[in-house]
C-alpha cells in the first residue's frame, strides 16, 4: 500500500495470468486481484477469465453496477496505457 501507481501495458498486464498472480484490467484502472479471488462472489474460475487482460469488455457484461474501484481500492497497481498494437 502507498506505493506509486505503475503504468501498465498490456504485455506486462499479460504477464499476471495466474492464480497466484492475477492482475485486471477494468475501465482502464489495472488491480492485482490475488488476494481478492477467494472473495469474488462469482467464483474463482470466473474472475480468471479477466486475469491478465483488460477485462472490462466481460465486466460489464455480467455486472457494470458493482462498485469495483471500492471493492479493489487496496488492489490498484496503476493504469493501462497503450492500446495500439502496431507499437510492439
Ligand atoms: C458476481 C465483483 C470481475 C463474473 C460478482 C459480484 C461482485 C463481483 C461484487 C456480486 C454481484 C451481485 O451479486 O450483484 C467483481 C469485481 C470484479 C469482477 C470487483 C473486478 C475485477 C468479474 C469478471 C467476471 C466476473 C472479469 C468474468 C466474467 C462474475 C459472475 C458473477 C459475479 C459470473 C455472478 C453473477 C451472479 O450469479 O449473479 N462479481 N467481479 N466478475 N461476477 Fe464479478
Amino acid at each position: 500500500t502507498g506505493g506509486k501507481l505503475l503504468k501498465v501495458t498490456k504485455e506486462e498486464l499479460a504477464k499476471h495470468n495466474s492464480e497466484k498472480d492475477a492482475w485486471i484490467a477494468v475501465r482502464g484502472n489495472v488491480y492485482n486481484i490475488t488476494r481478492y479471488l477467494d472473495f469474488h462472489p462469482g467464483g474463482v474460475p470466473e474472475l480468471m477469465r479477466g486475469a491478465g487482460i483488460d477485462g472490462t469488455e466481460l465486466f460489464n457484461k455480467v455486472h457494470p453496477w458493482v462498485n469495483f474501484e471500492s471493492l479493489l481500492a487496496k488492489c490498484l497497481v496503476g493504469r493501462l496505457v497503450g492500446g495500439n498494437d502496431f507499437l510492439t
